[in-house]
């Protein structure tokens, strides 16, 4: 019995030593972590539960018999993030460079059918040279498989991917479908053709880095949600990330112990709106000062950063933000804002997460660059998400609402359950000086006549009341009484039901 029992440790031991102690130490150099190691920063210590550690491939073309290391290049089972349930997934490079064969995908999907079944997140980690080459057809099958569990999953159990290595070829497809990837800066890359391929077919000189680096696809991109210095990092803020989440579309989002009175008033709100229209302000400060405790995660801060998305909790809470940024390009909608905006929005009715949007827009963004890019319809993606969300909405509108825009941004007419305005508010088809040069266009040669009609364009509608009077504003509030006015809406919206009509699927425009 003895001898058998320290077998068991044996092949343990030598299962838990991936590639071996040389490439262990080359995976270091480069300052990545081991897939373990991985794990074991990503869950609470001590809650990993392994499966298939033994389970090792089947090829038996260029030799490969004769290297059958136990695991096959991932790490699969399932543990705890601050004590709520996960499964993970973790490539690892220093078992044939964590390419993905037949046997590898099958550990995938194994812990993905249980995450689909139980009712917990997929936390997959990417680090891997795509298809194991030797298997050839039998590895682009198990990707496949992968392919469609992740597809099946979407809207089921929330999916985060870290990418903390490579991730090439297809096999980019995985995270491309999963709700967020992080990236690490500098050691993670992904494309769907490398830069050899590139030099060959275009003619473009380019690093791995600046192709599909982190920067690459937090900035230009967004194909990834957030970048971070180091697997660290990247891991600390994944688990952070996953306390606001619900473990799956059975179960409401998390309730956190709070420290933050609900109706918590802060007078700098009431200065902060500028005294001229045009001057930008930081719209993140009002976020921040609604939020419990001050505790924003923000979702793909590095673009389109004239919108702002990202998860807040109002008493416990978690409820997904929505705002307009002044600050850049003047918080207006334009392709990449509209398309940002709208997969969050969609993510957070999907997962039963309550939004709270923050208007300030002054419309569209105007242009060849916007229109031949189709603006038209990326523009409707944020506009049909928005209506098609049955979860609580509730919008608060500080200054600008403009045009198309301002039906867009969660308006009353999108379902929107409380539609506030802050007294500054300016709810109109447009901007009183452009709205008075197409009304007024006869008087376009008397500038005094022009400034009288702006004036009175601006007494009229340069205020929230018009709206107010006709129900399309709940109600005017004062600035500083935000939290506890969208933290009492919010409340009495906790047994909000609401269905659309059935149907097989919308059709979104893509
Ligand atoms: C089998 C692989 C492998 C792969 C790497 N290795 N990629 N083994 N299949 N795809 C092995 C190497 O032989 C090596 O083994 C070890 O992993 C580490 O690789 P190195 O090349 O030494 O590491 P590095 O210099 O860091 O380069 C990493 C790399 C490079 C850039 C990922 O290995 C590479 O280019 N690999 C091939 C990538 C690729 O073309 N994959 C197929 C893409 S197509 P030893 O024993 O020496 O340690 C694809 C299709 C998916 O993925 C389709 C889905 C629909």
């Amino acid at each position: 019995m003895k001898d058998i029992l320290q077998e068991l440790e044996s092949r343990r031991a030598e299962a838990r030593l991936g590639g071996g102690q040389g490439r262990i130490e080359a995976q270091h150099k480069r300052g990545k972590l081991t897939a373990r190691e991985r794990i074991e920063l990503l869950l609470d210590e001590g809650s990993f539960e392994e499966f298939d550690m033994f389970k090792a491939h089947r090829c038996t073309d260029f030799g490969m018999e004769k290297s059958r290391p136990y695991g096959d290049g991932v790490v699969t089972g399932w543990g705890t993030i601050n004590g709520r349930m996960v499964y993970v997934f973790s490539q690892d490079f220093t078992v044939f460079g964590g390419s993905l064969s037949e046997t590898h995908a099958e550990k995938i999907c194994k812990i993905m059918d249980m995450a689909m079944q139980n009712g917990a997140p997929v936390i997959g980690i990417n680090d891997s040279g795509g298809a194991r080459i030797q298997e050839g057809v039998a590895s682009l099958a198990g990707y496949a498989e992968v392919f469609q569990r992740n597809i099946m999953a979407s809207g089921v159990v929330p999916q985060i991917s870290l990418v903390m290595g490579p991730c090439a070829g297809g096999a980019v497809y995985s995270p491309a479908m999963t709700d967020f990837i992080f990236m690490v800066r500098d050691t993670s890359y992904m494309f769907v053709t490398g830069p050899d391929v590139v030099k060959t077919v275009t003619n473009e000189v380019v690093s791995a880095e600046e192709l599909g680096g982190a920067s690459t696809h937090t900035r230009k991109s967004s194909v990834a949600d957030g970048a971070f210095e180091n697997d660290v990092e990247a891991l600390a803020e994944v688990r952070r990330l996953v306390d606001f989440l619900p473990l799956s579309n059975r179960e409401k989002p998390p309730v956190r112990p709070f420290f933050d009175q609900p109706g918590r008033v802060e007078p700098s709100l009431d200065t902060l709106i500028p005294d001229n229209a045009n001057t930008p302000y930081d719209m993140k400060e009002l976020i921040l000062k609604v939020a419990d405790e001050g505790d924003f995660y923000e979702i793909q801060e590095d673009f389109a950063k004239n919108i702002i998305t990202g998860f807040i909790r109002l008493e416990g809470q978690t409820v997904g933000v929505v705002a307009n940024q002044p600050m850049v390009l003047a918080g207006c909608l334009d392709i990449d804002s509209s398309r940002k905006a709208a997969r969050f929005v969609r993510f957070c009715d999907c997962f039963e997460i309550p939004i709270l949007t923050f208007v300030d827009v002054p419309g569209f963004l105007p242009g060849t660059g916007q229109e031949f890019g189709g603006v038209i319809k990326h523009g409707a993606k944020l506009l049909f998400a928005y209506g098609e969300a049955t979860v609580p909405k509730v919008t608060v509108i500080t200054r600008k609402a403009y045009g198309g825009a301002y039906d867009v941004m969660a308006s009353k007419h999108l379902r929107g359950d409380f539609n506030y305005a802050w007294p500054t508010a300016e709810i109109a088809v447009m901007g009183a000086r452009g709205a008075t040069e197409i009304i007024y266009r006869a008087d376009l040669g008397d500038a005094d006549r022009i400034a009288a009609h702006t004036a009175s364009y601006e007494d009229r509608f340069a205020n929230p009341f018009v709206a107010a009077e006709r129900g399309f504003i709940d109600e005017v509030i004062q600035p500083r009484s935000t939290r506890m006015r969208v933290s009492r809406a919010f409340a009495s919206l906790r047994n909000k039901k609401l269905s659309n009509p059935w149907k097989k699927h919308d059709n979104i425009p893509l």
